[in-house]
């Protein structure tokens, strides 16, 4: 079988070795000229002067641009016209373009840009969610609140917990960082981005420079990581080196260099979540009440889409008879923060999972007691519904739970682990479980479409194009073996070829990790349509029925004769048989009001759950993740190799911005931490000593690719065990709660062991 097999990532010798061809790898036309950004110092402020001679006469200067140069400022903004590509007299966060510098080298460009003599009038900055909120700072007109029943219902409750948790952001840290090029051609525009989105590219590439969208062609091999990162804030780029490129009629390139790149662009929404639930003596939920103070800094972006994907997910896998949820979306004088592995979701589930750990400790009940007192009904069962009207059908929480819980010896380990800790003084131990429920499918309905092109030769070798983008998730791959599939070949056989927008166009971006459940369906209905229109051909040559053809192990099986593919292939063009497909796209069933929060948003969800222990020292609040087990579920994997490895790093990257990732900005809106030193992101050492990863994979019960499940984001909510793990560590030193704040530094660890003994 090549669909479901375990293969390698499809460039993984040429990732090790050095010759994968990255943006910056591929070889631009002599002449070509670089780009830099001029960047505001100021949070917020007028521009009063702009004195911009000094970069001009700097060394390899040709050329440099500001807001006078545009009379009609282009914008970049995919969702609001809100985001110029270089300030209009006010500048709004501390790193906004003011000015762009073409220059003959990287370098030169660079130091260039530095250059600039630029004065501000000072106006109030908004760097908090409290100062946005107190001046009613925001993106709508006001919070979005959903409710179900009446959270009145909470004065029947036996326990009642209320608190707030802070959530920080993170920065996406894709080894690749952001760069576009751009050569003009004789009618238009061709553009090289480092992109999740080339549509958009092309959408603002096209609009900058007033041309059709059918004059701009925008290529993507692969991404050096994108995580969300990639699906708009590389419009900069993209666009400056656009306007550059037309106006010089040189090919322009730009690469933020790593600290630029941390300053200018957005990263996760950071948040706070105030909360209030109770429930029964034996933890079963009654009533939740939520809010979200969510931070998405100066422009919209996809930051009303992200908020409520933090609503969709406020739930997690538990039916909540009564719950109220205020979102409030609050506009702030900080980098725009935009998609991030998850989207939104994993902030709506850490909420959530606080409550669960609130309460049971609360209940001194342990916490997985609540948790399995809650879950939706599973699947097979009458299907509850979540607070926005979808029905669960297809819950499995109770089986993944079930079986972990056995697999990773939890009841025996914890009480191990209260045996150590009673002996312990200094080191404590902790250990959590986290279960997921992530849905799948854009909420912007339309988005649910994907493209294909499939090309078969006359030699019998396969072209595959798709409206998905590689960014180190295996989509191509798996792409390819789903088409080797239809065709009865190896998936070597398979050409994978760069994501363009002259092959298949208004594409989504590759995203909501759907890449392979839309883009394996397109590339799937493209791969059938030749076969089958091979099969005709062959079948009645052979006077057979042409549902008796059978493609297989690179054969093609006609009434009792076997015949070489590149054959039969051969023969069909000969023939003039059309051998190559557009293949389409749609995802069914769903609908969604975003505006009454009614609706089914999901085609359907993914499942997953995790135990993490963990070992803390008392005090430093050092701390390290000693064993993780995990059972997630992927439908029938399309490439089990590819999903071990994407839950790996979906774990470690989301305990990672639970405990170490840590954003800082200074009291003047200036990001302190914006390069490795000051950083963290977790290291090789940083991987749970254990760490066993095993995957679920019942058939999906909806008709998706192979009967597959999305994979990308839903384990990266698996994280969250790492700092439950840390929250139960630290309640071995004192009775109080710990009410641990993400992310869960060693600073904070150890703040809050001392909290909770002091009570
Ligand atoms: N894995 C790698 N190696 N690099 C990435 O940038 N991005 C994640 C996830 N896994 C990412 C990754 C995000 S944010 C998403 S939405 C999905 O991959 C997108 O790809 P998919 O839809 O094909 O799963
Ligand atoms: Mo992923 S945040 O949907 O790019």
């Amino acid at each position: 079988m090549t669909m479901g097999a375990a293969l390698p990532h499809d460039s993984a010798p040429l990732h090790v070795t050095g010759q994968a061809r990255y943006v910056d790898d591929v070889p631009l036309p002599a002449g070509s000229l670089h780009l830099a950004f001029g960047l505001s110092s100021c949070a917020h402020g007028r521009i009063t002067s702009l004195d911009l001679a000094p970069v001009r006469a700097a060394p390899g200067v040709v050329a440099v641009l500001s807001a006078d140069d545009f009379p009609d400022m282009p914008d970049l903004s995919p969702s609001v016209h809100d985001e110029p590509l270089l300030a209009t007299g006010t500048v709004h966060y501390v790193g906004q373009p003011i000015f762009l510098v073409v220059a003959e080298t990287h370098l030169q460009a660079r130091k260039a840009a530095r250059l600039a003599k630029v004065t501000y009038q000072d106006l109030p900055a908004l760097l908090t969610v409290e100062a946005a909120l107190a001046a009613n700072s925001r993106f709508e007109q006001g919070p979005i609140l959903w409710t179900r029943g009446d959270i009145g219902a909470m004065a029947q409750a036996h326990a009642v917990v209320e608190g707030e948790i802070e959530i920080g952001g993170q920065e996406h840290f894709y080894l690749e960082g952001q760069i576009a090029a751009a050569i003009p051609q004789e009618d238009g525009m061709h553009i090289l981005s480092s992109t999740q989105h080339p549509t958009e590219i092309q959408h603002k590439v096209a609009h900058a420079l007033h041309l059709p969208m059918a004059a701009v062609r925008v290529e993507m091999r692969r991404m050096g990581g994108g995580f969300g990162g990639k699906e708009s804030q590389g419009n900069a780029l993209a666009v400056a080196c656009a306007l550059a490129a037309h106006a010089t009629g040189r090919p322009c390139k730009m690469r933020y260099d790593r600290d630029d790149d941390m300053v200018i662009t957005g990263k996760r929404h950071d948040l706070k979540i105030r909360y209030r639930a109770g429930a029964d003596a034996e933890g079963r939920l009654i009533a939740v009440d939520f809010t979200h103070l969510i931070r998405c800094g100066w422009s919209q972006d996809l930051s009303l889409a992200v908020a409520d994907r933090a609503m969709l997910h406020a739930d997690n896998c538990y039916w909540i008879p009564n719950i109220r949820i205020e979102s409030h979306r609050l506009k702030t004088n900080t980098q725009s923060a935009t998609a991030y592995r998850g989207f939104g979701g994993p902030q709506g589930i850490v909420g959530i999972e606080r409550v669960i750990d609130h309460l049971a400790h609360a209940l001194r009940l342990d916490p997985v007691e609540v948790m399995r007192r809650n879950l939706y009904a599973p699947m097979g069962c009458p299907p509850q519904t979540t607070p926005y009207g979808m029905e669960v059908e297809d819950s499995i929480t109770d089986k993944i739970l079930d079986r972990l819980i056995q697999t990773s010896d939890y009841h025996a380990r914890k009480a191990a682990i209260a045996d150590f800790n009673a002996a312990s003084p200094v080191l404590k131990r902790g250990i959590a479980v986290t279960p997921v429920k992530f849905g799948i499918s854009f909420t912007l309905t339309w988005l649910n479409q994907a493209g294909a092109l499939v090309h078969v030769y006359q030699d019998g070798s396969v072209h595959l194009n798709h409206g998905g983008t590689e960014m180190g998730q295996g989509l191509n791959q798996k792409v390819a073996q789903v088409t080797a599939q239809v065709f009865g070949l190896d998936a070597g056989r398979i050409k994978i070829t760069a994501a363009d927008t002259g092959k298949v166009p208004n594409t989504s971006a590759t995203a909501a990790s759907s890449g392979s459940d839309l883009n394996g369906k397109a590339a799937e209905a493209a791969a059938i349509t030749i076969r089958d229109r091979i099969a005709a051909f062959i079948a009645e040559k052979h006077q057979v029925k042409p549902g008796t053809v059978r493609f297989r192990d690179g054969m093609v099986l006609v009434g009792g004769e076997a015949y070489d593919f590149a054959r039969v292939v051969n023969w069909a063009y000969q023939a003039r048989v059309s051998l190559s497909s557009t293949g389409f796209y749609a995802t069914p069933k769903i609908t969604w009001d975003r505006v009454r929060g009614q609706g089914r948003p999901f085609l359907y969800f993914a499942y997953g759950a995790a135990v993490t222990e963990v070992v803390i020292d008392t005090l430093t609040g050092e701390n390290r993740i000693l064993r993780t087990d995990i059972l997630h579920d992927t439908g029938t994997s399309l490439n089990p190799a590819i999903d071990i490895g994407q839950i790996e790093g979906a774990y470690v990257q989301g305990a990672g911005w639970l405990t170490t990732e840590e954003l800082v900005w200074d009291g003047k809106g200036r990001l302190m931490t914006h390069a490795p030193s000051t950083y963290k992101i977790p290291a090789v050492s940083d991987r749970p000593v254990i760490f066993n990863v095993d995957l679920w994979s019942a058939p999906n019960r909806e008709d998706t690719v192979g009967k597959s499940k999305a994979v990308g984001e839903p384990p990266f909510n698996l994280g969250i065990s790492a700092l439950m793990a840390l929250s139960h560590a630290v309640s071995a030193c004192g009775p109080a709660y710990p009410a641990l704040n993400a992310p869960a530094t060693a600073e904070r660890v150890l703040m809050a062991v001392n909290r909770v003994r002091d009570v």
